[in-house]
């Protein structure tokens, strides 16, 4: 299969480069990315000199840009988007633009090449909170965010197209994820990294907000068998049923890193936040997926990976990154 990974020098989406080319000898990647402050080469720098490795920088809201690159493959695999809730909070025009425009045009490439299949990697925070159970593929959206609306209305263009166009489409609704790779604005690499700094951990409200922890390995399996075993118009939660407490996560990484409680700061909530996510993963397990890694493996695996490489992580927490943070924490989380 040749494939168009758009977000590919992302978090998840470079973990998923990676997979595809070292599990299928006769697949090929092309990658889109636009190269925003979330997206970085260096997560791609193992599979760089594979001569099935292409790289493009771009902007999947790039009509014309799109439309060339189409031709050349059998499948895309979107998971170029605007990820962080609360970056969506400051400012969600950009959120807008990729998450929703980017997808369109995207779709609109896609239905005029025929054969193409589009997979869109969604996410399970398009439900909205869930105080008890756990949401199927059939419950509508209620997002929360302007992160969240923006990822439920390209599910819902996507839909559309499958409808109205024919066109062969799979939406996965994967949960937190985490692990290597991962930009440090996120609880986990957040924490970690900021424990490693001796800063504080700005625990949002009572923490005890619950996220279903999977790992990125597990996450790109699941798209993986989605993308090839799935139906046509099929719509596939992926979740590892590991739910977790913010406090039970935050607690868990200073252990591991031998830190003390007290950098723990609990802070002013943040506006809109979902309590907690949970979705039923019986349609993609029908296809033979099991999430593979434990939580407290996986989280091992990934402080051990934060700990070694700092060469990675510490160049990304500044410039841009600093304002950021100044504007998300300044006001309420003073340094230790
Ligand atoms: P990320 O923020 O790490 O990476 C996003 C990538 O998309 C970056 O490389 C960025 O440069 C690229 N990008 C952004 N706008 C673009 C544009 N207009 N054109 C081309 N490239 C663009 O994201 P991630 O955490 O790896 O998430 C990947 C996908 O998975 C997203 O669609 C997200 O909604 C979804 N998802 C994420 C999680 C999670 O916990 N991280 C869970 C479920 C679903
Ligand atoms: O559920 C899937 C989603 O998971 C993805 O679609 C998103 O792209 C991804 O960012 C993630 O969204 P969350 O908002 O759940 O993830 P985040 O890491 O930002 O926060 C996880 C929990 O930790 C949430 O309850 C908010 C809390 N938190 C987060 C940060 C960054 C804090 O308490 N303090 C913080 O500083």
């Amino acid at each position: 299969m040749r494939l168009l990974v758009t977000g590919g020098a992302g978090f998840i989406g470079s973990h998923f480069v990676r997979y595809t080319l070292g599990r299928y000898p006769d697949d090929s990647v092309l990658v889109l990315d636009k190269l925003t402050y979330a997206g970085n080469t260096r997560n791609l720098e193992d599979v760089r000199s594979d001569p099935r490795f292409h790289f493009v920088q771009g902007d999947i809201a790039d009509a014309a840009l799109v439309a060339g690159l189409m031709p050349d493959v059998d499948a895309v695999v979107n998971f170029a988007a605007e990820t962080h809730v609360d970056r969506s909070l400051l400012d969600a025009a950009a959120f807008i633009e990729t998450d929703v425009k980017g997808t369109w045009t995207l779709l609109e490439a896609a239905r005029r090449q025929p054969g193409v299949r589009f997979l869109q990697v969604s996410t399970d925070e398009v439900y909205g909170s869930i105080a008890e159970g756990a949401f199927r593929e059939t419950d509508p959206p209620d997002p929360s965010s302007p992160y969240s609306a923006s990822k439920a209305g390209g599910d819902m263009m996507v839909g559309a197209y499958h409808v109205t166009y024919g066109l062969d489409t799979r939406i996965t609704r994967g949960s937190n994820t985490y692990g290597p790779y991962q930009f440090p604005e996120k609880l986990i690499p957040l924490f970690i990294t900021n424990a490693l700094e001796n800063r504080p951990l700005p625990l949002y409200g009572d923490g005890e907000q619950v996220r279903d922890w999977l790992h990125v390995e597990d996450h790109c399996r699941g798209i993986d068998t989605v993308l090839r075993h799935g139906a046509p118009g099929g719509v596939y939660n992926i979740g590892a049923g590991c739910e977790r407490e913010n406090r039970q996560v935050t607690r868990a990484i200073l252990d591991l890193l031998d830190k003390s409680d007290s950098l723990i700061r609990h802070v002013a909530d943040r506006p809109g936040h979902d309590r907690r996510y949970a979705v039923q993963t019986d349609r993609v397990e029908a296809l033979g997926w099991r999430p593979e890694v434990s939580f407290e493996d996986g989280l091992r695996a990934t402080v051990d990976w934060y700990v070694a490489r700092r060469d990675w992580w510490e160049p990304l927490k500044s410039g841009e990154y600093e304002a950021y943070y100044r504007a998300m924490y300044g006001q309420r989380v003073p340094e230790a």
